[in-house]
């Protein structure tokens, strides 16, 4: 699978040199979880600082925006310099319109959905998706434990898109010896904060998450 360090549990006091040393592990993506304090009880960062990070990496940039009403913010991650905008189905009362927005700016379209919500939700917009991101922890924070039927919504969600080339990628609670479960259901690319940044090894923590 494809491993993607969630920053949020990186050091925030250096993290132009995070991004570096995921770069020379040889990761090529970093999962940047924006979060506005009203869709999820907490906050961290927004497209300023994206755009900063944005000058000194050229690792693929995936937004996961845990905000309400994302549709206001769309164009100010665009041009913050977002590779992957994930919203999330429970945030937005036009998520055709919002996904659309992100397509037309060249950007891969995603739709995140909470543990609650069943992947069933998303049918309706699969010929706008680019990218599901299954939830398997209550979004707010790093450093929980995965929520094991979660992981079975993967697999619903690789049944549900069929021959469709959406990428299923999965957000929370992955751990090295968690991550085969992840792999086995189906996940293309797998979401890792805590596993990532705080590992002893981070290079030998990569392998292991990569499930190969
Ligand atoms: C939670 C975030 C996740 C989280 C992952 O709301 O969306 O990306 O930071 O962190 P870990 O891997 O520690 O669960
Ligand atoms: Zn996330």
């Amino acid at each position: 699978m494809r491993v993607a360090p969630s920053l949020i549990s990186a050091d925030f006091a250096r993290l132009g040199e995070e991004l570096e040393n995921i770069r020379a592990l040889g990761l090529d993506a970093v999962h940047l979880d924006v979060m506005d304090g009203a869709f999820v009880p907490n906050m961290t960062f927004g497209q300023v600082l994206i755009r900063s990070l944005r000058r000194s990496s050229a690792l693929c940039f995936d937004i996961h925006l845990m905000i309400e009403k994302p549709g206001r913010y769309i164009d100010d991650f665009v041009a913050a310099g977002s590779d992957i905008i994930t919203i999330h189905i429970e945030a937005t009362d036009d998520p055709v319109s919002d996904l659309r927005r992100i397509r037309e700016a060249g950007v891969l379209a995603g739709v995140s959905v909470k543990p609650k919500t069943p992947v069933s939700a998303l049918e309706p917009y699969l010929d706008d998706l680019d990218l599901i991101l299954i939830m398997t922890v209550e979004p707010g924070f790093g450093g929980q434990g995965a929520i094991p039927e979660c992981i079975k919504k993967i697999a619903e969600a690789k049944a549900l898109i069929g021959s469709r080339n959406i990428i299923i990628e999965a957000d929370g609670g992955a751990t090295v010896s968690n991550a085969a479960q992840f792999r086995d259901a189906g996940c293309d690319m797998l979401v890792a904060g805590t596993a990532f940044f705080k590992a002893a090894d981070r290079a030998e923590a990569y392998s292991a998450l990569k499930a190969e």
